[in-house]
């Protein structure tokens, strides 16, 4: 990475350490990245990868209708490089540096990738896009499952990756009798219970949260009659999931709980699109070419996983010290 941007990118301080003074504390194991060998993720078509076992174009495993899956199919499951919503390789992929074929081969950190391509977070409080859809409560079930007895967590070498909410905020968006600040405060009620599902089985070490881009901005939505009231929305979201994430934190403090701020690292990006190489970023290109932002109408290019990543890694870095 240039330095250049790496100065620019801890300058606007997008990875928040949310931390507590209490009393007793149970043990937290400290955080780093360097040694962390586990990396689980949760959320949609912005984070999901393809597996050879998974629903093609929406997961690594499995789906609504082919829920189950043995220890031998999932550890024989392989990733198919870039098959993502970006086809190319996802911020996961770049992050982790694990690409490719089995999870378990990855060094130094493992990829375990349970994010559904358009899940929302609740299929009880929104509709699945798709009958075969697995939200993200059901994605945590999966794992409980399936999972949480096949691959290990250590706490000190786990890494648990949270990014919901792109889709629940873009199919309110015409709901016209939604109260939507306290649509998302029942919203986060569910996200944190998944979590506390996942918390609960014992998947611990360092929550990641990530908060939802400004995709008013994406081509979409851009210069519509809607995207003041989507811009609002994502706000009013993104505040809902600060609020919990701080508590989560206060409730768990043997949990390291980090916050990447998406909103504000889009943004920037968005803002000083020339300086990172991006010649478009109104339209968007089905293509390779990296001087586009966007990939389709709601989702980023590979170039903006790629930088993604570099972001999170070295705000991750900085958070291990
Ligand atoms: C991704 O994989 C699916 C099968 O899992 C396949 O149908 C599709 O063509 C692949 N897409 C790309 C872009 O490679
Ligand atoms: C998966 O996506 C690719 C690229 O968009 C497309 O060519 C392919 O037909 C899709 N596969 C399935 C099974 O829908
Ligand atoms: C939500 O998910 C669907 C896939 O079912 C995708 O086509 C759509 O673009 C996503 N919505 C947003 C706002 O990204
Ligand atoms: C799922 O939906 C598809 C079409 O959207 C339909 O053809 C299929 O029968 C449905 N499957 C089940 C099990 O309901
Ligand atoms: C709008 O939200 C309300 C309250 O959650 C729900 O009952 C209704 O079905 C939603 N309408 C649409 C069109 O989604
Ligand atoms: C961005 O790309 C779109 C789609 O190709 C195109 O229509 C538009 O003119 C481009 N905008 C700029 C500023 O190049």
């Amino acid at each position: 990475m240039a330095p250049s941007l790496r100065v620019t990118l801890s300058a606007i301080a997008v990875l928040v350490v949310v931390t507590f003074s209490v009393g007793a504390v149970p043990t937290k194991s400290r955080f780093d990245w360097a040694k962390t060998k586990y990396v689980y993720a949760f959320g949609d078509s912005y984070t999901f990868v393809q597996g050879t076992k998974g629903h093609a174009n929406f997961s690594f495993i499995g789906d609504a209708f082919d829920f189950a899956f043995t220890p031998q199919e999932l550890l024989e499951n392989k990733i198919i490089p870039k098959n993502t919503s970006s086809d190319g390789s996802s911020w996961t992929e770049f992050l982790t540096g694990c690409y490719a074929g089995k999870p378990s081969d990855c060094f130094p950190h493992q990829l375990w990738n349970f994010a559904f391509a358009g899940a929302d977070i609740d299929k009880s409080l929104l509709p699945l896009h798709h009958n075969f859809t697995v939200d993200l409560v059901d994605e945590v079930k999966q794992w409980v499952a399936y999972a949480s007895n096949v691959i290990p967590h250590p706490a000190a070498e786990t890494l648990v990756a949270w990014w919901i909410g792109i889709n629940d905020t873009g199919d309110t968006l015409h709901n016209t009798t939604l109260n939507f600040k306290a649509f998302w405060e029942t919203e986060m009620q569910s996200l944190f219970g998944a979590v506390q599902n996942a918390y609960t089985h014992n998947l611990r070490g360092t929550y990641l949260f990530i908060n939802v881009p400004p995709l008013e901005r994406s081509p979409g939505h851009i210069g519509a009659p809607d995207a003041g009231l989507y811009k609002q929305n994502i706000i009013d979201y993104n505040s809902a999931l600060a609020a919990h994430v701080a508590s989560f934190a206060h409730a768990h403090p043997d949990v390291t709980v980090l916050a990447f701020d998406a909103h504000a690292w889009f943004g920037q990006i968005l803002d000083n699109a020339a300086h990172y190489g991006f010649k478009n970023i109104t339209g968007f290109c089905e293509c390779t070419d990296s001087s586009f932002f966007w990939y389709n109408t709601g989702h980023p290019t590979e170039h903006v996983h790629r930088l993604l990543a570099q972001a999170i890694d070295a705000e991750l870095v900085q958070a291990s010290r």
